[in-house]
């Protein structure tokens, strides 16, 4: 998919970054890679009797897709499962035996971003280095393809800043005045749908969550308010999100045809 020219990612060398974006747009630091999967939250507007990443989706839980995708990538490290410390259905969901290099943390915080900054120093007692990718990916994208990180990861290796899937708006896209009804139309041919994983050095992204606070929603907008620009990586519609109840059935149509 081309990316619109209004679009192209632009990685300007930062006046407070970190050493790799210092070292120009293109570093070439060396950094192994790790992925990150927040698993603490509640996902009330899926419906679900319990969490969303547990509910089933075509036969199986959730999270057990997502960790099965992440699992199929030699180049990861290993893959750390952030859980509610509160949480009750891990081991009962996905098995101990269930998928190589999975690690478990029961660090989870109140919002994801602070899932994520607790899951970041979990990291690093299992011996991440500053330098080190780490792919943040939701536990409830279950329908993600390792071709699709492999794209992230190829595109953004080399990048001085770090990354993200991506999809450029297709809709018109309306504003609402608070009550359901249209205040203004937002022209689309710059906007993009910021999907997970997104790819960002250890240390930068620990230190972009800890200023930006943890209201957040994504590590793309804690890493832009450091004056940073991430890559946008065009990323896959099936990629989704579930987030309503009427995904599930969409989610098992999908799987269906694979
Ligand atoms: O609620 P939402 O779908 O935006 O959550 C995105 C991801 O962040 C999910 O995988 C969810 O489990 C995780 N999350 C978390 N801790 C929270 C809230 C959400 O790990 N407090």
């Amino acid at each position: 998919m081309p990316l619109p020219a209004s679009a192209t990612p632009q990685t300007p060398v930062p006046a407070h970054g970190e050493q790799a974006a210092r070292a120009g747009s293109r570093a070439r630091a060396p950094g192994r890679c790790w992925a990150l999967v927040p698993c603490a939250g509640l996902g009330e507007r899926a419906g679900a009797a319990l969490p969303k990443q547990y509910a089933d989706v075509a036969g199986e839980p959730m999270l057990r897709h997502t960790l099965r995708a992440l699992a199929a990538l030699p180049q990861l490290q290993g893959t750390l499962v952030v859980l509610s410390p509160h949480d009750e259905h891990f081991e009962a969901r996905v098995p101990q035996h269930a998928f190589d290099r999975r690690w478990l943390a029961r660090v989870g915080g109140a919002t994801r971003a602070a899932s994520v900054a607790a899951g970041l120093a979990a990291l690093r007692e299992r011996g991440a280095e500053d330098l080190d990718w780490v792919l943040v990916h939701d536990a409830a994208r279950c329908l993600l393809q390792p071709a699709w990180v492999q794209r992230l990861i190829d595109a953004v290796a080399d990048d001085a800043v770090g990354g993200l899937l991506a999809l450029p708006v297709a809709d018109t896209v309306k504003c609402e005045e608070g009550s359901a009804r249209v205040e203004q139309t937002i022209p689309r041919d710059r906007l993009w749908l910021a999907q997970t994983p997104q790819m960002f050095r250890l240390a930068l992204l620990q230190r972009a969550l800890a200023q930006a606070g943890a209201q957040v929603t994504d590590e793309a907008s804690a890493v832009e308010a450091l004056g940073l620009r991430p890559l946008l990586v065009p990323g896959a519609w099936e990629n989704l999100k579930i987030t309503w109840p009427a995904d599930f059935a969409l989610a098992e149509r999908l799987l269906a045809t694979r």
